[in-house]
C-alpha cells in the first residue's frame, strides 16, 4: 500500500462562477483513494512587491506553508491573452521568493485548464511549464487536460458531469500521485553527486 499523499490545488481565476474553480472542485472528488486534495484561494494575496519579501504579508506566509506541507500541486487555470492570468503569476512569484527560499522547489505539479474557447487554456499551460523549469518543479507531462468550450462542459451550477473530462482529470491525478511517489522514493535514497540546481549554464 502507498503512503497517503496530500495535494494542494490552486485555481488561476477569482471569478465566482469560474470554470477552473469548478474543475478544481470536481478534482477534489476524483483523486485516487490514498490522496487528499485541499485548495488554497489566492484571492487574498496582495500584489507582489519585492520590498516586502523580507517581511511577507500573512497571506503569503500561509500560501508558502500550504505549498510546503503538500506532496504535490494541482493548478487549474484559464488562459488570459494566450498566457498565465496575472493573479496566478502573482501567487507563483510570491511563493518563489526570496531567492533561495522558494516553496515550489522540487514539487511535482499537474496542470489542467478550462476555457470558453476551442483550445482549453493550453497556451497558458505551456507558459506555466516554462516557469517550472526555473522553479525546479516536476510537471506531469501526460495526460494534458485542456477543457475546451467550458460553457458546454460544465452545468449552469458549476458541476462537471461530462464523463470523458472527469476520467481525464482522474487520470491526471493518478499520474501526479505516481510521480509524487517516485520522487519521494528518489529523495529517500542518498544523493550520488551534487549538481548545480539553478540557472542556465551557457558555454562557448
Ligand atoms: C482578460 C481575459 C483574457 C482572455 N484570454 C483568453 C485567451 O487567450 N484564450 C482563451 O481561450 N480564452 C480567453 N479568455 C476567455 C476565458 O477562457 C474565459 O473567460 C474563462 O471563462 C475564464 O476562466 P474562468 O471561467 O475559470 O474564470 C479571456 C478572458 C479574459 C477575462
Amino acid at each position: 500500500m502507498n503512503t497517503p499523499l496530500s495535494f494542494l490545488g490552486i485555481a488561476g481565476s477569482l471569478r465566482r462562477g469560474s470554470y477552473n474553480r469548478a474543475a478544481l472542485r470536481a478534482a477534489v472528488h476524483l483523486v485516487p483513494p490514498d490522496v487528499m486534495l485541499r485548495t488554497f484561494d489566492i484571492g487574498g494575496l496582495p500584489l507582489y512587491n519585492q520590498d516586502d519579501e523580507s517581511a511577507p504579508p500573512p497571506a503569503v506566509i500561509e500560501l508558502k506553508r500550504a505549498i510546503r506541507a503538500a506532496d504535490a500541486i494541482v493548478l487549474a487555470s484559464p488562459e488570459y491573452n494566450y498566457s498565465i492570468p496575472g493573479v496566478l503569476k502573482n501567487a507563483i512569484d510570491w511563493a518563489s521568493r526570496p531567492y533561495g527560499d522558494s516553496a515550489w522547489e522540487g514539487k511535482p505539479v499537474a496542470l489542467l485548464g478550462a476555457s470558453v474557447g476551442a483550445f482549453g487554456a493550453i497556451r497558458a499551460q505551456y507558459h506555466l511549464r516554462q516557469a517550472f523549469v526555473f522553479l525546479n518543479m516536476h510537471p506531469v507531462n501526460q495526460p494534458e487536460v485542456a477543457i475546451a468550450n467550458a460553457a458546454k462542459v460544465f452545468t449552469s451550477d458549476g458541476s462537471l458531469e461530462d464523463e470523458t473530462t472527469r476520467q481525464r482529470i482522474a487520470e491526471l491525478l493518478r499520474a501526479l500521485a505516481d510521480l509524487a511517489h517516485r520522487l519521494g522514493a528518489e529523495r529517500a535514497r542518498p544523493p550520488s553527486a551534487s549538481t548545480p540546481r539553478h540557472g542556465v549554464t551557457v558555454t562557448g
